[in-house]
């Protein structure tokens, strides 16, 4: 009660422009949160997992041996490329939104998604559209950058996902004075998560106007994923199944090393596949689930999801995503809640759902200056937008690269770096402390370099590290 009439005193703050989506906005978020009131408990009873039946998750060479389309120019003229956009830069130190990053040669990650796209088309004459959701962080940015593309041969569509009001853990009630994102109410906002596409994309009229333009499948990807590229063979699976027995979404997974035990993994739970993340897990299992041998597979967010689909499930209101609660502290110290859900969590809505286990190259994402570092390198080259292993490497997997907190900051990074070493034959980096690299210098085996507080390390130009450790005051 209280809820809403605060949630309407917002909407009489809103301009005529805002107030309609704002509304439809509200409606969401009281959806959402009349969820989050009733649900009690964990959301899956752990006794109930069981492992994904054999064929719900498909070798990816078992899905490439079918072959490539027959006519490839019409299988992807069904397809959609969407690209989520809502995030920011901030945990790698960048105002504004993420995509807007230089990640490689000056291109930024929406450039080599354009590059790619373009390719696409131009070498098989198709038409694939590219569709941004943005949120209310990063819209402006992104639509005044959009113009540069206009003469490419890529149409580019972008809509917003929602913006819902953070809540005040105790009271329950929304921090916001007014539908205003500055000042006091800097803080008060924030986009629900990508699991909000579904409802965002229907609203926007995007997705109606998609399938009236016979479109059928989107692939949608985090936009920092470098290796979500249009697989066709994938493509081709999706477009040559029988009807009656049509994959309406497709997770594509790859192995777990020990690096990525927190990613959410696919699970079969009442007779459908689910998305288990680490959230949803009970204290006493946190480590089953981390295990690489229980569950051996986790989510990289690149979906392939039937636009028919989509809107079916959201007309029926189906679609049933597990709500995060995300606690945070406020600046001013503030403790609030936001809810958020994520987009694959909704394969157990979807019929026909698989998994498919792609190869690690799929899933080449940017979260930090460590993962920068290593797409700038000479281990990949860049082909029409597209990042690939460099076959000079003896070994196809990546470095192990840690950088210390003075290289957090993409400028700070930047500027420690004459130019990116060779890392051709690199294994393993730890830099900490205030260190730089002179031009051409050359990484190999295991290096580690810790330049203790009040002291800095300058690699000079030229020098070769092969399995070399370089501390304190030690000069090479
Ligand atoms: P994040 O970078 O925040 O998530 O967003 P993550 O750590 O990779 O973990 P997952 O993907 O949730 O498992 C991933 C992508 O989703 C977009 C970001 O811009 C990024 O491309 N995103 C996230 C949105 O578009 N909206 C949101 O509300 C949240």
């Amino acid at each position: 009660e209280s809820l809403n009439r605060e949630l309407e005193t917002l909407l009489a703050t809103a301009s005529k422009s805002e107030a309609e989506i704002t509304r439809k906005d509200f409606d969401g978020f009281k959806k959402l949160f009349h969820r989050f009131l009733q649900v009690k408990g964990p959301s899956v009873d752990w006794a109930k997992i069981n492992r994904p039946p054999e064929d719900s998750i498909q070798p990816y060479e078992k899905i490439k041996a079918k072959g490539l389309p027959g006519n490839i120019t019409s299988c992807l003229n069904k397809l959609v490329v969407v690209k989520l956009n809502g995030g920011l830069g901030t945990s790698m130190g960048c105002k504004g939104p993420k995509s807007l990053i230089s990640v490689r040669n000056e291109n930024t990650f929406l450039d080599l998604t354009v590059q790619q796209i373009e390719h696409l088309n131009n070498t098989f004459n198709a038409d694939v559209p590219l569709v941004l959701m943005n949120s209310f962080n990063t819209d402006e940015d992104t639509k005044k950058i959009l113009q540069k593309y206009t003469h490419h041969r890529v149409t580019i569509h972008t809509f917003n996902q929602s913006r819902y009001p953070r809540i005040n853990k105790e009271s329950l009630l929304p921090v916001a004075k007014s539908m205003a994102t500055s000042g006091e109410n800097a803080e008060a906002w924030y986009p629900p998560g990508h699991g909000d596409i579904y409802a965002s994309f229907d609203n926007s009229g995007l997705l109606d106007k998609l399938i009236a333009e016979g479109r059928e499948y989107i692939f949608v990807s985090n936009i920092d994923n470098l290796g979500a590229t249009v697989d066709l063979f994938i493509l081709q699976h999706l477009m040559s199944q029988p009807a009656d027995k049509r994959c309406e979404f497709i997770m594509e997974v790859t192995d777990k090393t020990r690096a990525d035990v927190k990613g959410g993994t696919l699970i079969q739970y009442e007779d459908r596949l689910r998305l288990l993340e680490i959230a949803q897990v009970p204290k006493a299992h946190v480590d089953e689930f981390k295990s690489v041998t229980k569950f051996k597979i986790f989510n990289t967010n690149n979906l392939w999801i039937s636009l028919a689909a989509i809107k079916r499930l959201q007309e029926k209101n189906n679609m049933d995503m597990e709500i995060i609660v995300n606690p945070k502290t406020l600046d001013g110290g503030l403790n609030v809640i936001q809810l958020e859900t994520a987009v694959g969590a909704a394969i157990k809505s979807f019929n026909n759902a698989m998994g498919v286990n792609v190869p690690r190259s799929r899933f080449l994402p940017v979260k930090t200056s460590s993962d920068l570092l290593l797409v700038m390198s000479n281990l990949y080259s860049l082909d029409a937008g597209s990042l690939t292993m460099s076959k000079k490497r003896e070994f196809q997997t990546t470095p192990h690269v840690k950088l210390g907190s003075s290289f957090t900051k993409v400028q700070e990074f930047l500027a420690r770096f004459e130019n990116i070493p060779d890392m051709l034959e690199l294994d393993h980096l730890t830099v900490s402390g205030d260190v730089t690299f002179g031009k051409n210098v050359s990484l190999k085996g295991t290096v580690i370099i810790i330049a203790n507080h009040g002291d800095r390390i300058d690699i000079p130009a030229g020098a070769m590290l092969e399995n070399k450790i370089v501390s304190g005051n030690l000069r090479i």
